[in-house]
């Protein structure tokens, strides 16, 4: 069976084609390599032992979307590429919602046409906005995001509902991811951000590559155990594997299925902060900084639902992640190298 991943060549993208493409699935990428490398596609096949049909075009480009469906019987796409730097998004909206909506557009009226109807969607934790309580389940209301990057995911979450609403015989998943960090077992695979990274992990990482002289931590004021920031950290690979189980439960169902893919667990900055320099035995140095705009104070998943439908949830500990990433990054200190 054929899947399509948009945006494959991404962090989450080419993991899940490694989960995919060991169970079995062909996969065929969809990249612009605007936020990932032609270098991770070679990863996969190496990790894999299999080729992996590359196309290095924009998904919102439908004449070069539409060579993908005639050349290739797609079963099933998985949505990752997007734009996804909340601070960048805040700075021109414009730009997230023509990309993020335009990929997403472009992809639904091919798929129509040529048959396709099972859609995996990457969507976000962020589309809960700052929750009333925690753990976080899937009836819990959206929409009310703090920035344009939370907004595409939320607008593509409706523009999904109704696509299924119109036709009844699409199968659409929602995936709302929680935090993803880590990097694949073998170091080949890891997450790889231009520029400054603005999320945590990556952060922390580069503090221990020595690339960055210290973390800030955001704030310790929060009414949180130790004052920072609480988030629901998942392995890459565990979340990979939950697209997995999101393709067999397209298979069998129709309509719209809403999962959070997180572990249940919060975790506060310093708790990852300490675990990471636990986990390698490198530290990192950090001072405490004024809260960043938009930020909430906690963050988790109730995964129970994903677990009762999917069958599916996360195994991997904080230390696991810690080290993991850590490995990867030891072995890629300059990252995916350039073609
Ligand atoms: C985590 C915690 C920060 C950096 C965002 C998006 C979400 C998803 C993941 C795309 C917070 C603190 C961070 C630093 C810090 N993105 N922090 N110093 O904001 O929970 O989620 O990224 O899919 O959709 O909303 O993740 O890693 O930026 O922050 O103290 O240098 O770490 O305050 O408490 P976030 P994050």
């Amino acid at each position: 069976m054929k899947v399509l991943l948009t945006g494959g060549a991404g962090f989450i993208g080419s993991h899940t084609a490694v989960e995919l493409m060991e169970k079995g699935y062909e996969v065929v990428i969809a990249d612009n390599f605007a936020n990932s490398k032609p270098e991770a596609v070679r990863r996969i096949e190496r990790i894999t032992g299999k080729k992996v049909a590359l196309y290095p075009i924009d998904v919102a480009d439908a004449d070069k979307l539409e060579q993908i469906f005639r050349e290739h019987t797609i079963d099933t796409v998985i949505h990752f590429a997007g734009l996804k730097a909340v601070g960048e998004s805040v700075r021109y909206p414009v730009m997230y919602y023509r990309n993020n909506l335009d990929t997403t557009l472009t992809l639904l009226e091919t798929m129509a046409k040529y048959g396709c109807r099972k859609f995996v969607f990457s969507s976000s934790a962020t589309v809960y906005g700052d929750p009333a309580t925690v753990p976080i389940t899937e009836d819990m209301p959206t929409g009310d995001c703090s920035n344009p990057y939370g907004k595409t995911k939320y607008m593509i979450e409706q523009i999904l509902k109704d696509a299924a609403f119109a036709d009844p015989s699409l199968s659409i998943v929602l995936l709302r991811y929680f935090n993803p960090i880590g990097a694949h077992s073998s170091g080949l695979l890891f997450e790889d951000p231009n520029g400054i990274p603005s999320n945590l992990m990556p952060y922390i990482v580069k503090v221990a590559a020595g690339k960055l002289d210290h973390l800030n931590v955001f704030g310790n004021d929060y009414p949180t155990p130790d004052g920072t920031g609480v988030r629901d950290y998942i392995h890459v690979t565990d979340l990979a594997k939950g697209h997995v189980a999101a393709i067999s439960y397209a298979d069998q169902n129709s309509g719209v299925g809403i999962f959070n893919l997180g572990t249940g667990k919060g975790y506060s900055v310093l708790d990852v902060v300490n675990t990471f320099i636990r986990a390698t035995g490198v530290n990192v140095p950090y001072v405490i900084a004024p809260r960043r705009p938009g930020d909430i104070a906690e963050c988790y998943a109730s995964p129970d639902k994903a677990l009762k439908v999917l069958g599916w949830r996360a195994e991997h500990s904080l230390e696991d992640m810690c080290r993991d990433s850590w490995n990867a990054v030891a072995a890629n200190p300059d990252g995916y190298p350039e073609d």
